[in-house]
């Protein structure tokens, strides 16, 4: 039988991979861990490796995994850019779920800006304590606003579609734009330039790194409301706090944020939090914060645990690794 180390595992993963591996029979162990460097070496003796988001996967523990006989890193996740793939070449094959729900995530960053808008999060507050105010609870119509959509894949998509129906102009930016779809494309500068919201949908790379900062806020309108789904270090985060402050950004809602790996998945209710930006953040009315929740339903936590056992099944049976993620020099 198999033996699979699983790291930074939670309840809700144990429920679902443990009932698609009926199929599979794999001696699964959670491990509450993260991965990294120094946690490697509980890989001793398994077969595999399953990781996640905020696993710390460079070159220190993929030698660590490599010299413990692992040859095969899952990743329960659509991002890797928690992983060094250079260093993973031609050691240890890397597999991850280019798709389980891209209406999870797009359907969250919906509510993120909807919640906003109409401050449902402090009516919540309010009502609860009977506190039936109206001031300072208004929003606007999202119809006939503009929508900046940044990544236009699975998820930009979905999001994409999603607005249509609140009837809102879209705008979006790729590199890689779908030339068969009827988006309408613009150049980053005119999506700053023009969007009453932006929504980012990419990848974080080298390009997209802090792809909102400073000078790209500069260029937005007042008031812009900010979506982040997709990763933390899309948005320069210090840079953020500033133009919350100023009323250049009206509103933000960050499912993601650059240094979360500390805190997020976990209760630090009880902890001081020494992340003063976080703090920050975390205290303004108008920036609400979920702690990398986009993907928790019940339908993608199936997803991924299919496609994930599924991608261990091809790596030992010695078949084509449909999902597996390759090292590209450009990257
Ligand atoms: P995808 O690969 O289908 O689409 C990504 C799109 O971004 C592609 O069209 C690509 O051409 C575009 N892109 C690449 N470089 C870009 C750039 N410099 N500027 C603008 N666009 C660029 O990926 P998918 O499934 O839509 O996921 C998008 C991101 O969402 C993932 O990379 C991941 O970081 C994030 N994500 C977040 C989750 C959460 O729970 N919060 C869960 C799943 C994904």
């Amino acid at each position: 039988m198999k033996k699979i180390a699983f790291f930074d595992s939670k309840l809700y993963d144990k429920i679902w991979f443990d009932t698609i591996n009926n199929k599979y029979n794999y001696d699964i162990h959670y491990f509450e861990n993260k991965l990294n460097s120094e946690t490697a070496i509980l890989a001793r003796g398994f077969d595999a490796v399953i990781g996640f988001v905020n696993d710390e996967i460079n070159k220190e523990t993929i030698d660590e995994l490599y010299k413990n006989n692992i040859r095969i890193l899952a990743m329960r996740s659509a991002g890797y850019n928690n992983v060094d793939l250079k260093a993973a070449l031609n050691k240890i094959h890397v597999v991850r779920v280019p798709w389980y729900s891209p209406y999870s995530i797009a359907e969250h960053a919906m509510a993120l800006l909807l919640c906003l808008n109409r401050k449902i999060h402090r009516a919540y507050s309010r009502t609860r304590d009977r506190n039936f105010s109206l001031n300072g609870l208004t929003g606007f119509d999202l119809h006939g606003k503009t929508v900046g959509v940044i990544g236009t894949g699975k998820i930009g998509k979905v999001f994409i579609d999603i607005c249509r129906g609140f009837g809102v102009n879209i705008l979006a930016y790729d590199p890689y734009p779908d030339t068969n779809s009827n988006i309408n494309y613009v150049s980053l500068e005119e999506l700053f330039k023009m969007s009453d919201i932006i929504s980012l949908h990419c990848p974080l790379t080298k390009y997209t790194h802090h792809i909102i900062n400073k000078d790209s806020l500069s260029k937005m309108k007042d008031g812009v409301y900010i979506i982040n789904t997709s990763r933390g270090a899309l948005i320069e985060s210090e840079d953020l706090v500033d133009a919350l402050k100023t009323g250049k950004v009206g509103a933000a809602g960050l499912d993601v944020y650059e240094e979360e790996s500390d805190f997020f998945f976990e209760d630090c209710s009880e902890l001081i939090i020494k992340d003063d930006v976080l703090t920050v953040l975390s205290s303004m009315p108008n920036v609400l914060i979920t702690s990398h929740q986009a993907f928790l339903t019940n339908e993608a936590l199936e997803n991924i645990a299919r496609t994930t056992l599924k991608n261990l099944h091809q790596f030992f049976n010695n078949e084509l690794l449909e999902n597996e993620v390759i090292y590209k020099i450009k990257d």
